[in-house]
């Protein structure tokens, strides 16, 4: 943070007493294994190099004041008061970490904090768990705490569950809390331990290229497919009785209950089920540097969440397809919850000025909208970058 923006600071809040904080986590790109943290399975992420930052000074009371600078919006609530019914959805974010954390008894005084973000807000990379989890690294320096990374990740999550109802699985914020530069991260959701895989290469670059359109009812979708989930596992159970999630099932258990299935929980089952599949692969196949085997598998991977999951949308699809006609592209898929969003790739760094110039081109003409795009490497997790 820059001189001015602490002078800002001051002015906005008059808080001059002690150490200013400085926190920042990163937003994160999955680059296979989507809609399966909720079942047990396997995701592969990387932190990116986005970040939301936190810049703060500690209070001797319970009040917080955040100003949102990408908002121009300033939210205020007292740790363990009521949320305020017109509080914007972004604080209640920040007031569920908070939450979280006094009731683990590690937090006690709010803070005066400026929040701003390079992670592009709804662009499906994780711009609100980058925001939990900076602010609740926040929230812990001002009380002269630390917790484990992997529990800032879960009572982020909690608070995505508790105060904006979005009911997440774990990736987004774990990601964020404990990414490693040039490393993306294996994580098996069930009991959370993790593989780092080194994915250095001169040449390979992770690009990104955001649909920027996000369609509605996404939270209802994203329930409807827990739940459908849900029902395959209980079908699933009466013959396998050992099957607690759809991590546990392969797609031979699967057919044998396909009479018994709703077609469409079917392929909702059967996309989760090869996609877990899919993820062990890539991570071998990323483990030995195959990058073309690993950009095979990020195509099967969207047309599983297009056909099977239903999640995909018009936009992305194009995205992807356009992907695929560049030379140089190992592969392609649409990343995050989906309906809308980010599609990710794998690519040549030579091939990026090519793909970025032909989705600059084609996408507005089909859809008279712009793509952002961007390429990213794998960076480090949340940090207390001073106090
Ligand atoms: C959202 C959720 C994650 C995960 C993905 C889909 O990003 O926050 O927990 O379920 O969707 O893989």
């Amino acid at each position: 943070m820059d001189q001015q923006t602490k002078q800002e600071f001051v002015r906005r809040f008059g808080n001059t007493d002690g150490a200013f904080i400085l926190t920042r986590a990163p937003g994160r790109v999955n680059l296979i294994g989507e809609h399966t943290d909720y079942n047990d399975g396997f995701v592969f992420p990387i932190a990116i190099d986005r970040y939301t930052t936190i810049l703060a000074k500690a209070r001797t009371d319970t009040q917080v004041r955040i100003f949102s600078t990408t908002q121009n919006e300033l939210t205020e609530f007292s740790i363990a008061g009521p949320v305020a019914k017109d509080s914007p959805q972004w604080s209640l974010y920040a007031k569920g970490v908070a939450e979280a954390l006094r009731q683990r008894g590690l937090v006690k005084n709010g803070i005066d904090a400026m929040v701003s973000s390079t992670v592009p807000i709804g662009g499906g990379l994780s711009s609100s768990a980058s925001f939990e989890v900076a602010t609740g690294l926040a929230f812990l320096t001002a009380n002269g705490k630390t917790l484990d990374k992997i529990e800032l990740a879960l009572a982020a999550q909690w608070a995505e569950h508790n105060y904006a109802s979005m009911p997440c699985g774990i990736m987004d914020q774990f990601i964020s809390a404990l990414g490693e530069k040039d490393h993306a991260m294996l994580l098996d959701c069930r009991d959370l331990s993790q593989r780092q895989i080194s994915m250095e290469d001169a040449d390979m670059r992770i690009f990104i290229a955001n649909s920027n359109v996000k369609h509605k009812l996404v939270e209802g979708e994203y329930q409807a497919r827990r739940n459908q989930c849900e029902r395959a596992v209980a079908i699933l159970r009466k013959k396998f009785p050992a099957v607690k999630a759809l991590r546990d099932a392969d797609l031979s258990m699967l057919k044998t209950c396909r009479m018994d299935m709703d077609p469409t929980v079917f392929r909702r089952a059967r996309h989760v089920i090869s996609e877990n599949t899919r993820t062990l692969q890539f991570a071998e196949a990323m483990a030995s540097g195959n990058w073309s085997a690993c950009g095979k598998l990020m195509y099967a991977s969207h047309e599983s969440l297009r056909d099977d999951y239903g999640v995909s949308c018009p936009e992305l699809d194009f995205l992807v397809e356009i992907a695929d006609t560049v030379q140089g592209v190992y592969g392609a898929r649409m990343t995050g919850g989906g309906f809308g969003g980010s599609m990710v790739a794998m690519i040549q760094s030579h091939a990026i000025k090519e793909l970025t110039a032909v989705i600059a081109q084609k996408y507005p003409q089909r859809f008279a909208l712009e793509a952002t795009m961007f390429s990213t490497t794998a960076g480090d997790g949340a940090q207390v970058v001073s106090s």
